[in-house]
């Protein structure tokens, strides 16, 4: 089948369409409502039962595949390699159920995971699924602040991690930041299951905690619970505009059907093939292509606890594709600029035989076409750039491997997915020509497998993304179709940046800044970067009377957002101006000030304040050496 052919199929007759997919996965109770709405917010296969733990494991032991590996755990900062079969993973997984369920955990409770990239991490996602529980993977390099936000909103009965994690070679203790968390949130979990590592064992807390190697002595395995196809599966809290994340909703039964029909049909991936994502399960990469997506296709997935330089070196990633013979991988382009940077010339990689790899995918942030134009040429495969959210959970737009590859054109994720139906429109909501760049939108009904809501919000839910343009899902990111129906994604049109593959607020940072006792009022914008495509800059104005010196306060600034954001912020650089450009309304020009860092010339608005604040801040910027 063509492209063409599967994509008008989905567009249609979506229901016909989705219900065929549905078909190809073992439902308790097989779903007759295949699209429906409810609140005029749209649900797939709502009368469906399933459990999508069963699925990702049972299911394939069933089917034969029980002595095939499952995962593969690849840890260079531990030297640890580490291979489970099917049948294997699902008896931990079946037993750390039993450990969940001794605590009190059933349907419905919610259980936060905060761990480093070990299988266990993995085993607590499968375990929660298992017992139709919604988990709530917090990315392990967020700090207490962050983690306490999460626990106070979705309410955990338990939350589980691990004594540490490892960055390269530094031992980062994560029972100190939980328990930092735990003091600071509202809500107290009844229980944390630690996963003592022997690189720093953690001190338990009594009646509190639990040592998850103990627990595991006497456990009992337990049986996975059916559950309705609109029950959640888990809460992944995702950056928005405000400080306060938002709390992405999936559902089981989309999600199981959409992301086994994308390991298909867009990483060409069969049971027994391995695939590769090299992301952390923190983010939505590694919930859908660490962990299920693969697992439901009966394919082998890799636990990567490294980076792609320095543990040991720039041939990381070569070596693990050359070693698992894995068939596709998929990382952030940030990633690829990290090794181009080590090894321009890509020398370590003819250290490795990457006969069995088919297709290198990028995603998470914008390919920029010098990277693209490298990995292609090193590595001498399709690269396949191709754009999602953490709210559609799979590919809006790629270009499909396993259906049908169109010739690229770089600087773009190619075309929409069967399923999304994308458009250009104008602030009015007016649909624009090709090549007119716009905010994108995706006409409703958005496939299976997207965001259900926010939790315990869904006022926030259909403001943030259904009300914009009526109709339409609006994604946040602004770009343009071209004349062939390709789609070029521009950046977001709102204060999210992306720091090497991690989503960020601006507006959270800004909140931040602003809690310093000298700092009046503040901007932080997000300016490009060579390696992590961008980094926050943070514009403050001091408090009247107040004189400090920029470096002490900008130490200041750095010291307060690794403590409330965590490292990964990667904040380094706050300038100190007399004014911030801003209308007349008293709205910060942001845009501005970015198109002023990037060197873009710009157009004075005619709503401005005070013009004489932009070539200040311009002669402040270039003095720092920020344009
Ligand atoms: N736990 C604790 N700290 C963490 C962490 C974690 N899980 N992940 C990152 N950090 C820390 C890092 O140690 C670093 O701390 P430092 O400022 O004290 O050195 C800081 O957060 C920034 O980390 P990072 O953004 O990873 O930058 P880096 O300079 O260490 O590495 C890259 C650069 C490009 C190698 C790295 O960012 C990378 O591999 N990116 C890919 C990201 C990715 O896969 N994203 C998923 C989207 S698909
Ligand atoms: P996240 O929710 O963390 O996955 O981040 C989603 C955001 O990352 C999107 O809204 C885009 O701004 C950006 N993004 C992800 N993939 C791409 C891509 N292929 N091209 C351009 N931007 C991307």
């Amino acid at each position: 089948m063509s492209y063409l052919q599967e994509y008008q199929a989905s567009v249609a007759d979506p229901a016909a369409f989705w219900a065929h997919k549905a078909s190809k996965i073992a439902w308790y109770k097989a779903p007759t409502k295949i699209i429906s709405q409810h609140d005029n917010v749209y649900h797939w296969f709502a009368d469906g039962e399933l459990n999508t733990c069963y699925l990702a494991l049972d299911q394939q032991v069933l089917e034969g595949r029980g002595e095939q590996t499952a995962l593969i755990y690849d840890s260079p900062v531990t030297q640890t390699k580490q291979q489970y079969t099917y049948k294997q993973l699902l008896e931990e997984v079946a037993k750390f159920a039993g450990v969940l369920q001794a605590h009190g955990v059933t349907k419905g409770d919610r259980v936060v995971i905060y761990m480093p990239m070990i299988p266990q991490a993995v085993i607590a996602m499968l375990a929660s699924a298992r017992l139709g529980a919604i988990h709530s993977v917090v990315f392990g390099g967020f700090a207490p602040h962050e983690l306490a936000i999460r626990i106070d909103d979705a309410k955990p009965k338990v939350v589980i991690s691990a004594s540490c994690g490892i960055e390269i070679n530094r031992v980062i203790s994560y029972k100190p930041l939980l328990d930092s968390a735990i003091d600071k949130a509202e809500f107290k979990p009844e229980h944390c299951i630690i996963f003592q590592r022997p690189q720093d064992p953690a001190t338990l807390v009594a009646g509190r905690d639990v040592d998850w190697q103990q627990a595991m002595l006497n456990a009992t395995a337990v049986d996975a619970v059916p559950v309705q196809s609109t029950d959640p599966l888990y809460i992944l809290y995702t950056s928005g505009t405000t400080g306060k994340p938002k709390g992405v909703v999936r559902d089981n039964g989309g999600h199981a059907v959409a992301l086994k029909y994308s390991m298909q049909a867009i990483y060409d991936i069969q049971a027994g093939d391995v695939f590769w994502a090299a992301s952390d399960v923190g983010w939505v990469v590694g919930h859908s292509y660490i962990v299920y997506g693969p697992l439901l296709a009966g394919a082998t997935t890799i636990l990567y606890e490294g980076k792609p330089v320095f543990t040991p070196d720039a041939g990381a990633f070569w070596r693990v594709c050359a070693e698992y013979n894995v068939k596709a991988i998929f990382a952030a382009p940030t990633a690829f600029r990290a090794i181009r940077k080590e090894d321009p010339h890509a020398e370590l990689l003819k250290l490795h035989n990457l006969s069995q790899l088919k297709h290198v995918f990028m995603a998470g942030e914008r390919l920029d076409p010098p990277t693209y134009q490298w990995a292609c040429e090193v590595l001498g495969k399709p690269v396949i750039d191709h754009w999602w959210q953490t709210e559609t959970g799979w590919a809006i737009c790629a270009n499909l491997a396993g259906v049908e590859l169109l010739p690229a054109k770089p600087g773009s994720s190619t075309k929409p997915v069967p399923g999304y139906h994308v458009q250009i429109l104008d602030d009015a909501g007016q649909a624009v020509p090709a090549n007119t760049q716009g905010n994108i939108a995706i006409k409703l009904p958005l496939p299976p497998g997207c965001l259900a809501t926010i939790w315990g919000n869904p006022e926030r839910f259909k403001a943030g993304y259904l009300s914009h343009f009526p109709g339409y899902y609006s994604s946040g990111d602004g770009g343009y179709l071209d004349e062939d129906g390709y789609l070029f994604v521009m950046g977001r049109t709102d204060d999210v940046i992306n720091v090497a593959g991690h989503r960020l607020s601006t507006g959270e940072m800004e909140e931040i800044l602003a809690s310093h006792p000298a700092v009046a009022e503040c901007c932080v914008i997000g300016l490009p970067d060579e390696l992590k495509g961008q980094q926050p800059v943070g514009f403050v104005l001091l408090k009247n009377g107040i004189t400090v010196d920029e470096t002490t306060l900008q130490a200041e600034l750095v010291a307060l957002v690794r403590q409330e954001i965590g490292a990964v912020a990667s904040f380094k650089k706050a300038l100190i101006v007399p004014r911030l450009p801003k209308t007349r309304s008293g709205k910060i020009l942001r845009k501005l000030l970015r198109q002023i860092g990037e060197g873009q010339s710009y157009q004075v608005p005619s709503t401005i304040d005070d013009p004489a604040s932009l070539p200040e801040i311009a002669n402040i910027m270039k003095q720092r050496g920020i344009t």
